[in-house]
């Protein structure tokens, strides 16, 4: 299957690394029993499923999707960079997965009508989607463009509201799952953060709403609160011009590997969990934003003053 798009299409001189060829999850990355980590594509427990994961060609969204796909689950993979997301479906189809992928800017409407119709031209249903796909910055909003501001607000809220418009009637139709990924930022704020949090707060509330509006439909709406994690060492985020920036420093003490984390969303979606939390810290900060508000203030404020790097 190869990748498509009615719309713009970004070229990169992109190779594909050996590491997208991994070999399965070992059992204690997943956290799951070993009968469950079959790659038989006919007897796992998800096989006649269908995923569609926004944001899947790097990073966590192609790991969730490889873990998906490990329990037989058909897997659509999405991004913008149509090399690097052919590079990602070759892995995973190498690896004996069903997998198709769709160029398509999940900001823009027309792009998520066509990656829902390829999802269901390619495999005939749709059960879960996840909306995984972001822009995030390391950006001041006192220096920040408007226009970069917009950019991040808009990857978060509408590369989210998107494709859920465009699903909604098939997963109606399949009494779907439909899970936000959001972060622990999103819990309090960050300084450096602004346009990134709001964006992913906003999921939050959107979750809730829908789980109200839609009850009668059966859907599951949920939101994943994700800690840090490592990244691709291509990660790039916005600064306050816009432009591509490395992401800013984290102590890798803190961080859970992304195979850890796509676990972790498995195991949301399969239990249809309306939050999870990733991490004691991002738990942590959920009980202090609650309780003790300022002194949760005070404890930010103080490590942007010891650890700037971490902010900028
Ligand atoms: N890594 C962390 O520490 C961390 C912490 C908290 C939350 N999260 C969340 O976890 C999710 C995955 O993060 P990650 O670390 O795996 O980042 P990542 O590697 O940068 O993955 C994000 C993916 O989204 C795609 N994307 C961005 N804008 C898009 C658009 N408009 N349309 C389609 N695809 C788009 C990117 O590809 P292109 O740019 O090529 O399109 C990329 O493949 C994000 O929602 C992020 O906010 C991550």
């Amino acid at each position: 299957m190869g990748t498509t798009s009615p719309h713009r299409r970004r070229v990169s001189n992109w190779n594909c690394p050996e590491r997208l060829f991994t070999k399965p999850l070992s059992k204690h990355s997943t956290g799951l029993k070993p009968t469950a980590m079959s790659t038989n594509l006919t007897t796992g427990p998800l096989v006649g499923q269908v995923v569609l994961i926004t944001g899947s060609e790097s990073g966590i969204g192609r790991e969730t999707a490889r873990a998906f796909c490990q329990l037989g689950a058909a897997v659509v993979l999405n991004g913008r960079q149509a090399e690097r997301l052919e590079c990602t479906r070759q892995a995973l189809a190498a690896e004996g997965y069903r997998v198709a992928a769709c160029v398509a800017d999940v900001t823009n409407y027309a792009d998520c009508e066509h990656l829902v119709a390829m999802a269901l031209n390619r495999f005939g249903r749709l059960d879960v989607l996840i909306t995984n796909a972001s822009i995030s910055q390391r950006a001041y909003f006192a220096d920040m463009q408007p226009e970069v501001f917009r950019q991040v607000l808009d990857s978060n809220v509408y590369g989210s509201v998107y494709p859920l418009k465009a699903a909604l009637p098939h997963l109606i139709a399949r009494q779907g799952s439909v899970t936000f990924i959001s972060s622990i930022s999103a819990l309090n704020g960050m300084p450096s953060g602004s346009a990134y949090c709001a964006g992913k707060a906003a999921l939050a509330n959107l979750a809730h709403t829908l789980r109200l509006e839609l009850a009668a439909t059966g859907v599951h709406f949920g939101v994943v609160h994700i800690g840090f994690t490592q990244n691709d060492p291509d990660k790039r985020v916005l600064d306050a011009a816009g432009q591509p920036v490395p992401i800013a420093h984290r102590p890798p003490r803190w961080q859970k590997s992304q195979a850890q984390v796509a676990a972790i969303i498995l195991k949301h979606v399969r239990r249809r969990r309306r939050r999870t939390i990733i991490s004691a810290l991002g738990r942590l900060i959920l009980v202090v934003h609650s309780l003790l508000p300022r002194l949760g203030d005070w404890v930010v404020l103080t490590s942007q003053r010891r650890m700037r790097n971490f902010y900028e």
